[in-house]
């Protein structure tokens, strides 16, 4: 029997660059590519978007990146942009990872033509914004190689006092769990003005605020303290009732911006999830609570990450504060809790990617997005909704226009 090294079986050597491909150049993705070039061995070599200007801003930004790791710069011959853009960059025989950034509605499209161009993938979450979709994914799901990679954008979860304290709740330090609260509250964030822009280009420019674009506040941004928690909980909720709506936002599109929801996750155990868009100070709280037989588990995106009760516990670098300390993160890059949940996530992928084991995170994924559509479909029904009603109504979304008007 020949023994292949675990780096050459996955085609990478020790210090080869992996050939990373950019897809969505707006704040994310180079936000989370750039972490990419900063903290690992991938260099971005090729660039994809929608809009040429979003994809011009992406070459400035990333030849100056380049340009600072004395890499080269992007080659002209690799920037695609228009409609069909996802699928030059998945057909590019220069590109071995693609990073997908664009908005939350094309995620399902975009993973199946990388996947399918047999490219390592990142894909932003939500792995889908309705229930077609989600199925679209775990069929994409079982075609993914032994060797291939797929990593989806929860980043929370590596993020080292989280990724700690996980590991204590998951071995039992709090006894049998009783009830979770989460929260998420966060500023409302502001409407990007394009004068001229036709109207469903608007619609593209904000994607944020529109429903099936976005998939609403508790699919799209929400979703990370409900991964949270279904991991900690080691489960999916059964069924949710939730009541929200659109109180205070009064600009473009048709996204609530609060919703109360109550989970039910096997063994009666309720999570209770409230969220908010609100003001414009920059101040905000993210987090979860768990309350069990032993004692209680505080996860702030910012403050202390602690255990109280017969295994109590505290990080000790979390209370700590610096700069910038407390403020929202539009792009995901927050400090405190969450400084090094990118630098770690992007490690870990690559590391998957050149030397193993692959991952394959979309079955995952999809689970938390479902359970995410789970109480909006609750919200916007006002009914108790189970995840068997969720997945036998199969609500669909349509995007109501042809993307080629825009090429
Ligand atoms: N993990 C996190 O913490 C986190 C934080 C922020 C955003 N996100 C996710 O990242 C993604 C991007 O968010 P953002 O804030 O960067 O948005 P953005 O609007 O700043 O960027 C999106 C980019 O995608 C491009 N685009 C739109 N439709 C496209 C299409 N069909 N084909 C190719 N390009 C297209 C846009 O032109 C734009 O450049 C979203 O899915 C969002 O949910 C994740």
């Amino acid at each position: 029997m020949v023994l292949i090294k675990a780096n050459t079986a996955f085609g990478y050597q020790a210090n080869s660059a992996v050939r990373h491909g950019l897809l969505g150049c707006g704040s994310r993705g180079t936000s989370v590519a750039t972490s990419f070039s900063e903290n690992t061995s991938a260099q971005v070599v090729a660039l994809a978007d929608l809009f040429p200007d979003q994809l011009a801003a992406g070459k400035d930004h990333f030849d100056k990146v380049n340009a600072g790791l004395s890499r080269a710069a992007i080659d002209q011959k690799l920037m695609f942009h228009g409609p069909h853009a996802f699928e030059q960059l998945a057909a590019c025989k220069d590109v071995d990872l693609i990073q997908i950034s664009t908005p939350p509605f094309f995620h399902v499209q975009h993973l199946k033509a990388a996947v399918d161009g047999g490219k390592h993938v990142y894909c932003e979450k939500p792995v889908g914004i309705d229930v077609r979709q989600a199925r679209e994914a775990l069929e994409i799901a079982k075609r993914v190689k032994a060797n291939q990679s797929v990593d989806v954008g929860f980043q929370c979860r590596v993020a080292p006092p989280i990724a700690a304290i996980a590991e204590k709740i998951k071995a039992g330090a709090l006894g049998k769990v009783a009830t979770v609260s989460g929260y998420y509250n966060s500023p409302a964030s502001t409407e990007k003005v394009h004068p001229g822009a036709k109207p469903d280009e608007y619609r593209l420019r904000n994607w944020l605020w529109d429903r099936a674009l976005s998939g609403d506040i508790l699919v799209e941004q929400n979703i990370h303290i409900i991964d949270l928690s279904n991991w900690m909980v080691g489960a999916h909720p059964l069924k949710a009732t939730a009541t929200g709506g659109r109180n205070i936002l009064s600009h473009f599109g048709d996204c609530w911006d609060n919703y109360q929801v109550d989970y039910s996750y096997p063994g009666d155990v309720h999570f209770s999830f409230a969220s908010t868009q609100f003001g414009s100070d920059g101040r905000f709280e993210a987090g979860l609570k768990l309350f069990g037989s032993n004692g209680s588990a505080t996860v702030p995106y910012s403050g202390p990450i602690q255990i109280t009760g017969s295994q109590a516990w505290e990080w000790q670098e979390s209370t700590s504060s610096v700069p910038g300390a407390g403020k929202f993160a539009a792009n995901g890059a927050f400090l405190d809790n969450l400084k090094f949940a990118d630098r770690d996530k992007d490690r870990g992928f690559v590391d998957s990617i050149t030397t193993g084991p692959a991952h394959n995170q979309i079955a995952a994924g999809v689970d938390t997005a479902l359970s995410c559509m789970l109480g909006r479909m609750a919200g916007y029904q006002h009914r108790e909704v189970t995840w068997e009603d969720l997945l036998a109504h199969g609500e669909t979304y349509e995007l109501g226009f042809n993307l080629e008007e825009l090429a």
